[in-house]
């Protein structure tokens, strides 16, 4: 039988739900129930019916989910997909930074451990960090663990975020130059970056946004060409549902081995196996719960 009927046949008899994120290999993204950005992940795994969610991303998504969804099987395909950016920063490394600057509020992106979403007042994703910042009343707040993000959402909201100095390796790679180039190969095409990108690549775009906001603004959008500054997994999404309007990769090495460790057959051994199975110890999970439900209900 072929491998995605094997896969449909078991999530039916496990009541499993696929959620993958729109970086995943294409094959992935086909054989999911929900695909989505790190936000709308989130809120799919808190809403969901199903027993087990076997998420296709990185280890900080499954444990997100894992988090929302207490008591439900969270597993993901492949241990080893973690996100460097995530690991920059632990809990400890955290605790200790606050020390240093009390009475602050820290503010951490949704790229990191329950662990240290335990240790933030409020978590974030690239599509509510500017909300997610105006909505603490503070001038001045921690920002952990992606520099990037911390300067643009500083930038943007006029606060004073003191950022971790962490950053995702596949969107710091952006230069100026590769933004300039691609213009110099598609004249007359929008250029849309994310906001993990260094600010001076997001002077150079037209607009910058969440995975998700990239997938809504392609429905929307009048254009015909884009370049799309961020992984370059996203684009076989955006094709596939705008087949009229034309994507390009703003840099063609835009790629997370990460986000591609998950494969079919993997999702395929996940079901059959149960494995791996990311668990949150309770208190942990309450703590970092607090963080992430703060975060949802801005909206
Ligand atoms: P979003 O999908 O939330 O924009 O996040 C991008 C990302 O790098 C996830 O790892
Ligand atoms: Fe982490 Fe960057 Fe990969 Fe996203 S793209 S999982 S932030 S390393």
């Amino acid at each position: 039988m072929d491998v995605r009927e094997t896969i449909a046949g078991l999530k039916r008899r496990k009541n499993a739900v696929i959620l993958a994120h729109n970086y995943q290999l294409p094959e992935v993204q086909d054989i999911a129930d929900f695909v989505g950005d790190s936000l709308e992940l989130s809120r799919k795994a808190a809403a969901l019916e199903a027993s087990v969610i076997v998420f296709c991303g990185v280890h900080f998504m499954a444990e997100t989910a894992a988090v929302l969804a207490p008591g439900k099987t969270v597993l993901l395909p492949e241990v080893e997909a973690g996100c460097p950016m995530a690991d920059m920063i632990n809990a400890r490394e955290l605790r200790a930074w606050k020390a240093r600057y009390p009475g602050l509020k820290v503010v951490c992106y949704v790229n990191t451990s329950a662990a240290v979403k335990a240790e933030s007042d409020i978590c974030c994703t690239s599509s509510n960090a500017v909300a997610v910042v105006n909505s603490l009343g503070v001038d001045r707040a921690l920002f952990v663990p992606d520099k990037n993000l911390a300067a643009y959402v500083a930038r943007e909201t006029g606060k004073t975020l003191i950022g971790w100095d962490g950053y995702c390796h596949v969107h710091h790679r952006f230069t100026p130059r590769d933004i300039e180039e691609a213009r110099a190969r598609h004249p007359g095409a929008e250029v849309w970056v994310h906001p993990e990108c260094p600010l001076d690549v997001i002077d150079r775009a037209d607009k910058v946004l969440s995975t998700g906001q990239m997938v809504r603004e392609a429905r929307r959008t009048t254009r015909r060409e884009v370049i799309i500054g961020t992984e370059k997994g996203i684009i076989y999404r955006l094709a596939k549902e705008n087949p009229a309007v034309s994507f390009y990769p703003a840099r063609d090495a835009a790629l997370c081995v990460h986000m591609k460790m998950t494969t079919l057959d993997k999702v395929l051994r996940a079901l059959e196996t149960d494995t791996f199975r990311v668990e949150v110890p309770a208190d942990i999970a309450d703590r970092a719960r607090g963080a992430i439900e703060a975060m949802l209900r801005i909206g």
